[in-house]
């Protein structure tokens, strides 16, 4: 068996770039995190080889007695650290696993309403571009553009909203959102106007492992994730129900009657109503990422997020930023760069210059193109996983505040590059190319 070096030297020699570039710079995207060894030695194994359609005990290829194992693991794990009822493992992403929800309680053309994604919401909750706004008829709430509630969102309005447009379903969930949610009050209006309720945690996972934020479990009819972002596993997604029983659409077992459980309705709507063959190598690397976050030093980590995010937030406010709502709860901040007299998109590229990742962000009601945006999104899992605290994500911001009030001045950028080379020096990542 050949090493890639030999085998493949270009795709080593990329891959080895692209661990000098995790390991020198600055990594703030949000929805980025730094996986451990052995998720990633589960990952890069010969259960990429296997073939599982179905479920454990009940699949349509011989050869599954070892995956069997691999995948109840994985599901068990998963349902201790979430506290819930049901799990399936085997949605490829987090964009997948939203598609068997539409899948099972939507019909085309039924209406929902979900976050706005200019206000912080995600392309599988109704962007036009995306299968959920082209099959079903979205409709949005936002946050408040002042007062109070500025850059938050007013449950009293998601309530008339709801009222007014009576959907099937209701979505909670962002990949921009720096506030909790209220999920009592969301199930509240679901019950009100008769719609399912579904939370989309794909950001937060690990934080509300961690019980650190609310826990949408025990609110909601179903819940989706990716297990990528602060949940620290392999790029990949699942589907939760805190508490399984009979489905209220009559769908019963052909030969028995049986009303079936709302488990196997979701069951059967990732495979085979959205996906063919799980990825084994992918759900043993969830197994050992759930493992991960069962320890204490996981719980310990998602507070140190969580704080580190706020430190940055309150940095960039005595810095004269505007902080979208204020602060944060979470993992991430998103700062409205106007004040600034700069682009995200100009922001991003300087930032870039200097080894610093964010990406630029739509900031609500922004008055500029999503290509361009009025702001970034910055975020702390996966700098905290290296280890950084309060300290550094100060200087950080005083690092970014300098790249941002100068970002055509080659020597600021050069001087930041320097320093953020050498912050990430003393907190070492990866020492290999390859698992
Ligand atoms: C809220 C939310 N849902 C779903 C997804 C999609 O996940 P994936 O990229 O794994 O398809 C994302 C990714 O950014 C997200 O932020």
């Amino acid at each position: 068996m050949a090493q890639l070096p030999e085998a493949d030297p270009l795709i080593h020699d990329l891959l080895a770039q692209e661990v000098a570039r995790q390991n020198d710079g600055l990594e703030l995207i949000a929805s980025e995190n730094f996986v451990s060894r052995p998720v990633m030695q589960a990952m890069g194994s010969p259960l990429t080889n296997k073939y599982a359609e179905g479920l454990p005990g009940k699949r349509y290829y011989g050869g599954c007695q070892v995956v069997d194992q691999v995948e109840n693991i994985a599901r068990d794990r998963a349902k201790r650290l979430f506290g819930c009822d049901w799990v399936n493992v085997q949605p490829h992403s987090g964009a997948n696993a939203n598609a068997s929800i539409y899948l099972t309680l939507m019909r085309p053309g039924d209406t929902f309403l979900g976050l706005d994604l200019a206000h912080g919401g995600h392309l599988t909750h109704g962007s036009p571009v995306n299968f959920s706004g082209i099959l079903y008829k979205a409709e949005y709430y936002g946050v408040d553009k002042d007062g109070p509630l500025a850059g938050r969102i007013d449950m009293n309005k998601v309530r008339e909203k709801a009222k007014a447009i009576r959907p099937r379903m209701i979505s909670i969930g962002a990949s921009a959102y720096a506030r909790d949610f209220d999920y009592a009050a969301f199930r509240d209006i679901a019950d009100e106007v008769g719609a399912f309720l579904w939370m989309d945690m794909a950001h937060t996972a690990g934080l509300i492992a961690a019980g650190v934020l609310n826990d949408p479990m025990p609110h909601c009819h179903i819940v989706s994730t990716t297990t990528h972002k602060t949940l620290r596993g392999p790029r990949a997604g699942m589907l939760l129900i805190g508490k399984d029983g009979e489905n209220t659409l009559g769908k019963v077992a052909p030969k028995s009657g049986r009303v079936k459980n709302w488990s196997e309705l979701f069951d059967s709507s990732v495979f085979p109503g959205m996906q063919g063959g799980p990825l084994m190598h992918v759900i043993a690397a969830k197994a050992v990422a759930f493992e991960e976050a069962l320890q204490d030093d996981f719980k310990a980590y998602a507070k140190q997020v969580v704080l580190n995010a706020q430190v940055m937030a309150d940095a960039f406010t005595e810095r004269g930023y505007q902080v979208v709502s204020g602060g944060t709860d979470n993992h991430l901040a998103l700062i409205d760069l106007r004040s600034k007299g700069i682009t995200g998109k100009e922001a991003e590229e300087a930032l870039q210059a200097a080894d610093i990742t964010v990406n630029k962000n739509m900031v609500p009601y922004d008055d500029q193109s999503p290509f361009v945006t009025s702001g970034i999104r910055v975020g702390t899992p996966a700098m905290t996983t290296r280890g950084l605290g309060p300290d550094e994500f100060r200087e950080i911001v005083d690092l970014m505040d300098r790249v941002i009030t100068n970002p055509s001045d080659e020597t600021v950028l050069q001087h930041v590059k320097g320093a953020i080379h050498e912050m990430t020096a003393r907190f070492p990542l990866y020492d290999f190319v390859t698992a």
